[in-house]
């Protein structure tokens, strides 16, 4: 699908973003490992989360929908059963990362692969802490998906984790769920809690200080009710895209505010942004509220160590929104954008030369220069669904009309986002 989108003067109204999609995958994985029906609000709309539900489903564990409200009855930790065919995960990173430390300690073996772009990610920093665990995994060129997993008793492992990766913690947490004992995990670097958070909401032992984290096995997970918040990293591009037009005046409503993902806010506030809190309340030991934000010039900035893993998601957006600031945008310490859905250092630096932006493009980050100005363009997602959203945002600020090419990739994360765009845009 192309999508065409014609510059807009502001964003104006309110907005409700779907469900968070991290949260999600995480609350549909241990509803199923839990023992009796966990209710989930407001479940991600996105493709990859229907991927970990159809996962799920294979497993044998019955989970039905309802709009967008998702009722699994879970059958406990032994509850799972052997899958007929190879686990789908889609273009999900979450769904075969995180699903592979549950089926790591199965009593049976089970295949999970993916779409082309799946296929070409690395799996070997799960490999490694699975294997040191028990498990017996092969993958295509010993790290790609597929992946073949001969289940097998876990025992309990200290892990430091050798890339800040917030789904390989969630995946040995997965695995340590089913060792005997304590397993820990060492963080470089803060990444997103939403795991430790909705394990302890399910009645998991799990304590966590400074980076360290201990799980305790084997503990008896109970089936919950419980509501994801908006998605703050989809929320992301009607911030940077508010922020740009000048007189904009957007009301985001629901969003996900946990600090380990909000970092975006405070980051655009930094720069400039006139963004404000209006209202905060906690579900299930996650924030959400709803956000004001107004049209703001941009200072600029840079990104680099930890911010850099706090707002991974949020790059490719924040790359197109330098390019419109005052001074500009440096990101380092990022070579895990090339190994993200697409290669998010290339992809946003081609889009951008093709509106006519300079960008330099570096081995692990990019600089782009401030007060560019964006033509239109043929645009392309290549596939990524953070690629297809952030040039949306790159499109409503060019000299004439945008083609996006592939544009259905949003609905990976976002199927409605191109809709809700142009109900926003005036
Ligand atoms: C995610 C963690 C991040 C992020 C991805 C979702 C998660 O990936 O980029 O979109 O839900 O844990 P990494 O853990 O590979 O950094």
């Amino acid at each position: 699908m192309e999508a065409r989108i014609s510059p807009a003067k502001w964003l104006t109204g309110s907005v409700r973003i779907p469900g968070d999609k991290s949260i999600s995958h995480r609350y549909a994985i241990l509803g199923a490992i839990a023992e009796g029906r966990t209710l989930i609000r407001n479940y991600s709309s996105g493709a990859d989360c229907q991927s970990t539900l159809g996962a799920v489903r294979d497993l044998g564990i019955e989970a039905e929908k309802t709009g967008n409200d998702v009722a699994i009855h879970g059958r406990g930790l032994e509850g799972l059963r052997q899958p007929a065919e190879m686990l789908d995960a889609g273009n999900s990173g979450s769904t075969i990362r995180m699903l592979s430390g549950v089926l790591a300690a199965q009593p049976f073996s089970s295949r999970i692969g993916g779409d082309e772009s799946l296929s070409r990610r690395p799996m070997d920093r799960i490999m490694r802490p699975l294997s040191e665990m028990g498990a017996v995994i092969r993958a295509r060129e010993g790290r790609f998906p597929p992946l073949e997993i001969e289940g097998r008793p876990l025992r309990p492992i200290e892990y430091h984790l050798p890339v800040a990766s917030a789904q390989v913690k969630t995946c040995v947490l997965l695995a340590g769920l089913f060792a005997d004992g304590v397993t820990k995990v060492i963080e470089p670097v803060r990444t997103r809690d939403h795991t430790e958070i909705a394990l302890k909401h399910f009645g998991a032992g799990i304590a966590s200080e400074k980076g360290e984290i201990a799980l305790q096995g084997r503990p008896r997970l109970e089936g919950r009710e419980l509501a994801a918040p908006g998605d703050i990293s989809s929320a992301a591009f009607f911030l940077a895209a508010a922020m740009m037009a000048p007189e904009s005046r957007l009301v985001i409503e629901n969003v996900g505010l946990n600090p380990t993902r909000a970092e975006i806010i405070d980051f655009l506030m930094g720069m400039g942004a006139r963004v404000k809190i209006l209202r905060i309340a906690q579900e299930a030991g996650e924030l959400a509220g709803d956000l004001l934000v107004e049209g703001s010039s941009a200072r600029g900035g840079v990104i680099e160590g930890a911010l850099t893993a706090a707002l991974i998601d949020e790059i490719p957006v924040l790359a197109v929104l330098g390019a419109a600031s005052e001074e500009g945008l440096v990101v380092r310490d990022a070579g895990e954008l090339r190994v993200k859905e697409t290669d998010r250092i290339a992809t946003v630096a081609e889009n951008l030369r093709r509106m006519g932006v300079a960008v330099e493009e570096r081995p692990d980050g990019l600089q782009v220069a401030g007060r560019q100005r964006f033509r239109a363009a043929r645009l392309n997602s290549f596939g990524d669904h953070r690629i297809a959203m952030a040039f949306a945002v790159a499109a409503l600020a060019a000299d004439g009309e945008c083609v996006i090419e592939n544009a259905e990739a949003a609905s990976v994360s976002y199927p409605e986002f191109f809709d809700t765009l142009r109900q926003l845009t005036r």
